[in-house]
C-alpha cells in the first residue's frame, strides 16, 4: 500500500472513494480517502457495480467498537472485503472467523504456545533463521529489501508450525496469491479469483498431508512441539478438533503469521531513506528500540481492513447499519486519527503516547503479537549492527491488495557500517 502524507488539499470528492479496487492501494492513494473521510463522512457507505455494498469505519473508536464488540459486529461470517457477501465456509470454527465463546476455546491453547515464555526455545532458531534471510544485505550493490521482508516471516511461523525449510517459498508465494490475488505477480489461471481458488486447493492440501504425516507417525509431546500438535491433541468443551478444523486453523495461522510482520520494516525504511539522523536514533539509542517499532507498526499497519457483519440493527455517529449489512474497519486510517494521535502522518521513533492498533483491538487481537514483536526486535538488531543506512537504487513495488499492506520489491543499496 503506498504510503503518504495528505492535506486538505488532498481532498478526494466523496464520489470517487473506491475502498474497494485493491489497484487503489498500489498504485492511488488510500491515505487520502480516508483523510477526507475521517473528516466528512467517518461512517461512508460504499456502493459496488455489482449490486453489492458495505459500510467503512475509519475513525479510530469506531475501528476499535468494529473489531472487538462481538455481540452486534460478528466475525463468524468472514472477516476479508473480498468475500463480501458470501459466507466463509470455514466460519465458526476457524479461530479468526468465529465469536466467543468458541473462539475463546480454540484461541486460548494455541495463545500458549505463543507467549514470551513460551517462545523463548524458539529463539536461537528463529534468530539463525533471520541472520541467514539478511545474510546477503550488504554483499552486492543492491539488495532487495521488500523480497527479503515478504519472506522473513515464513522463518518464523515454519518454526513456530514445524513445518520443513523446502516448502518454505512455496507456501510464501500461496499466502500472497490469497491476500493479493489481484497482484499480476501471484496470479495463476488467469484471474483474481483462479488464482485465490488455487492458494486455497495448494494450501488445504497441504497442511492435510503435515496432519495426515504426524498421525502416520506420531511423537511423544507431540502437543508441545508445534502448533498443527497442538491443534491436533487439544480439546475444545471436551472434542478434538474435526481434521476440516484443524486444517483450517493451520491455514488461518500461516497466513495470519506471513502477510505482515515483514512490511513494518519495509515501510518504516521507506519513510527513513531520507532522514538519516532518525534512522540512527533508533539504530543506536536504546530508548528508541521499543518506541521505534511502535511507530513503524502505526506507520505500516500491514494489516490494512477487517470486515464483520452487523448481527442487529444499530448505529455508528448516528448513522444506521441494518443487521446483515458488512463494516469494514480500515486500521491504516485508525492510526492515523488526528484526534488520537498528534501530527499522526510524522514518523517519530520516539512517540509516546502511542496507542496505535496495528495488531488489532479486543477479543481477535493477534495471537501471534509476541512472535512479531520478538522477530522484528531481531531483523532490526541484525539490520541497525550491520548497516549504517539504506540508499534507495528503485523504486518501491506496492503489492496490489486491500487487505495487506505489503512492498513486494524494493531495490536498495545497504550501506555497511
Ligand atoms: C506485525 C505482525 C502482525 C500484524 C500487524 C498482525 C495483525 C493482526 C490483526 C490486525 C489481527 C486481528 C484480526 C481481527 O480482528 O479479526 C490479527 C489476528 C491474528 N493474527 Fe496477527 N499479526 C501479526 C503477526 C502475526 C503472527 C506472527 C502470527 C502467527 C504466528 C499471527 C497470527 C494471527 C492469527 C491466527 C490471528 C487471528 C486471531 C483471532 O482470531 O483470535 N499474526 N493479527
Amino acid at each position: 500500500m503506498r504510503i503518504t502524507t495528505p492535506d486538505a488539499a488532498d481532498r478526494v470528492p466523496l464520489g470517487q472513494i473506491d475502498l474497494y479496487d485493491p489497484r487503489v492501494f498500489s498504485e492511488g492513494d488510500p491515505h487520502a480517502a480516508w483523510h477526507t473521510l475521517r473528516k466528512e463522512e467517518p461512517v461512508f457507505w460504499q456502493d459496488l457495480p455489482d449490486g453489492r455494498g458495505f459500510w467503512s469505519v475509519t475513525k479510530y473508536d469506531d475501528v476499535c467498537r468494529v473489531l472487538s464488540d462481538h455481540t452486534v459486529f460478528t466475525s463468524a461470517r468472514g472477516a476479508l472485503l473480498k468475500m463480501l457477501g458470501t459466507d466463509d465456509p470455514a466460519g465458526g470454527y476457524q479461530m479468526a472467523v468465529s465469536d466467543p465463546p468458541r473462539h475463546t476455546h480454540v484461541r486460548k491453547p494455541l495463545h500458549q504456545m505463543m507467549t514470551p515464555a513460551a517462545l523463548k526455545q524458539h529463539v536461537p532458531r528463529i534468530e539463525a533463521g533471520i541472520k541467514q534471510l539478511l545474510a546477503p544485505m550488504t554483499e552486492g550493490p543492491v539488495w532487495d529489501l521488500g523480497a527479503a521482508m515478504t519472506a522473513l516471516p515464513m522463518v518464523v511461523s515454519g518454526i513456530l508450525m514445524g513445518l520443513p525449510e523446502e516448502d518454505y517459498p512455496d507456501l510464501v508465494r500461496s499466502g500472497l496469491m490469497t491476500v493479493a490475488p489481484d497482484d499480476e505477480e501471484y496470479q495463476t489461471g488467469g484471474s483474481p479469483e483462479a488464482t485465490l481458488q488455487q492458494a486455497h486447493h495448494d494450501l488445504f492440501a497441504y497442511f492435510a498431508r503435515q496432519v495426515r504425516k504426524r498421525r502416520m507417525d506420531p511423537q511423544p509431546g507431540m502437543g508441545d512441539a508445534d502448533l498443527i500438535g497442538r491443534l491436533m491433541t487439544m480439546k475444545v468443551e471436551g472434542s478434538r478438533l474435526t481434521d476440516g478444523e484443524i486444517v483450517a486453523n493451520c491455514y488461518s495461522l500461516l497466513l495470519g503469521a506471513n502477510v505482515n510482520t515483514g512490511h513494518v520494516i519495509t515501510a518504516a525504511f521507506l519513510e527513513l531513506m531520507e532522514d538519516r539522523a532518525q534512522f540512527e536514533r533508533w539504530a543506536r539509542d536504546p530508548q528508541y528500540r521499543k518506541t521505534g517499532i511502535r511507530e513503524a507498526m502505526r506507520w505500516s499497519s500491514p494489516v490494512v481492513h477487517f470486515l464483520r457483519y452487523a448481527v442487529q440493527d444499530t448505529e455508528i455517529r448516528g448513522r444506521k447499519i441494518k443487521k446483515g449489512e458488512g463494516v469494514v474497519a480500515w486500521i491504516p486510517s485508525a492510526n492515523r486519527d488526528e484526534e488520537v494521535f498528534e501530527d499522526p502522518f510524522r514518523f517519530d521513533v520516539g512517540r509516546r503516547p502511542n496507542r496505535e492498533i496495528s495488531l488489532g483491538y479486543g477479543p481477535h487481537r493477534c495471537v501471534g503479537a509476541t512472535a512479531g514483536q520478538i522477530s522484528l526486535e531481531i531483523a532490526l538488531e541484525e539490520i541497525f549492527t550491520r548497516v549504517s543506512h539504506f540508499e534507495a537504487a528503485g523504486k518501491p513495488e506496492h503489492l496490489c491488495s486491500n487487505f495487506t499492506a505489503g512492498v513486494k520489491h524494493f531495490a536498495v543499496t545497504a550501506h555497511a557500517r
